[in-house]
């Protein structure tokens, strides 16, 4: 049986200031109805699966519920961490509860906080990592990258597999710089990354021992108490607090042997800025998105987001303006990656 593992742990802090430690990314409604979390668990209704098991910190564990309530949506719970460790220690926490009752489900590894505009390439793409997922091989889903980005990992495609469903890695690297990112793009071979990962529990937790025995050791620990609160499932504190804080793809998929790579075609954004945002989102005849209570004058190729106010906009192009309760943001779409800048700023004045 395939498990979604959904990870909503991140604090995503470049869309403030919509987004904020207490309420991250994850939690907004930034396209369509629903919450980035809602549309997670929403895409995977044409695929046959479990109820996801999700992974967040202890602080948002109200909010997840409420979303999946909300959504009428069942989980198979909710385990909250005290701390945030990154991916690979959450991953290895949902693969051992997986396997707890002697089972060994195919987890699909989900970020809460993609977006994916083509549901249909995004289910074939999982329909097709499942039998390779099966063979214990360690699935990434490949993008095919337009911009050397260096805030993803690069797979470096190898040979075809004999299935056609994908390739061997060649070489996998997380964040490379610039020009390691500009000369991977040119060579036509590497793949983005896309976060989301398939593999059954035990592949995984065999490739964490092998590579990071300090995390599978500490995860173990963090479970040896674990109680069940209705969805929510705590684990023991002192434990995973002593756990090293590491990504997966640092921890166990840059050092893998047994990584294959299935593109993914599907209309793909991790949505790392606002200004990603408005690329992605319908624009108007002048090439802006409005979102809420907005009246733009001569304004042009702007992402505009009014929560609580009137805005209105004269003589404008190339920016973005989000309106909160308390905070404004006001940028030039080519600086707007700066607020990262703005949210430090602020955490040092606290
Ligand atoms: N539960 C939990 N706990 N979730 C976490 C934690 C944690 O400590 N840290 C991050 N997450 C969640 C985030 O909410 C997000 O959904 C996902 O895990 C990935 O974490 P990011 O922090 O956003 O990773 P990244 O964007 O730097 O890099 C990853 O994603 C890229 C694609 O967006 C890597 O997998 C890259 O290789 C990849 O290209
Ligand atoms: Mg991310």
């Amino acid at each position: 049986m395939l498990l979604p593992v959904i990870m909503a742990g991140g604090s995503g802090s470049r869309l403030w200031p919509l987004s904020r430690q207490q309420f991250p990314k994850q939690f907004l409604t930034l396209l369509g109805d629903h919450s980035m979390l809602q549309t997670t668990a929403n895409r995977l209704t044409g695929i046959s699966h479990s109820p996801a098991l999700v992974i967040c910190n202890e602080e948002h564990r109200f909010s997840v519920a409420e979303q999946f309530r909300l959504n009428n949506t069942p989980n198979s719970g909710i385990v909250l961490e005290p701390v945030g460790r990154n991916t690979a220690p959450a991953i290895a926490l949902a693969a051992m509860l997986a396997i707890r009752n002697g089972d060994d489900p195919l987890l699909l590894v989900l970020a809460a906080d993609h977006v994916i505009k083509d549901q249909v390439a995004f289910c074939q793409a999982v329909t097709n990592a499942m039998p390779l997922a099966e063979q214990n091989q360690l699935v990434t889903f490949g993008i095919v990258p337009t911009a050397p980005e260096t805030g993803y990992g690069y797979i470096q495609r190898g040979d075809a597999l004999a299935s056609g469903l994908g390739f061997d890695v060649a070489q996998f690297v997380e964040k490379p710089n610039l020009t390691t990112a500009q000369d991977y793009i040119a060579t036509g071979q590497y793949y983005w990354n896309s976060g989301m990962f398939m593999f059954k529990a035990s592949t995984y937790l065999q490739e964490l021992k092998i590579h990071s025995p300090a995390i599978f050791a500490a995860c173990e620990a963090a479970l040896v108490d674990v109680t069940h609160d209705a969805d929510f499932i705590r684990i023991n504190k002192a434990s995973f607090e002593a756990c090293p804080d590491d990504s997966i793809d640092y921890a166990v998929m840059e050092k893998t042997q047994h990584a294959v790579v299935v593109p993914m075609d599907c209309g793909w954004s991790d949505v790392g800025s606002w200004s990603a945002l408005w690329e992605i989102d319908d624009k108007d005849a002048q090439g802006n998105v409005f979102k809420g209570d907005v009246i733009g004058i001569n304004t042009r190729n702007s992402y505009v987001n009014a929560s609580e106010k009137l805005v209105t906009t004269i003589g404008l192009d190339d920016v973005v303006v989000v309106e909160t309760k308390d905070a404004i943001l006001v940028a030039k779409q080519s600086e707007v990656q700066q607020v990262k800048q703005v949210v430090e700023q602020l955490k040092a004045e606290q």
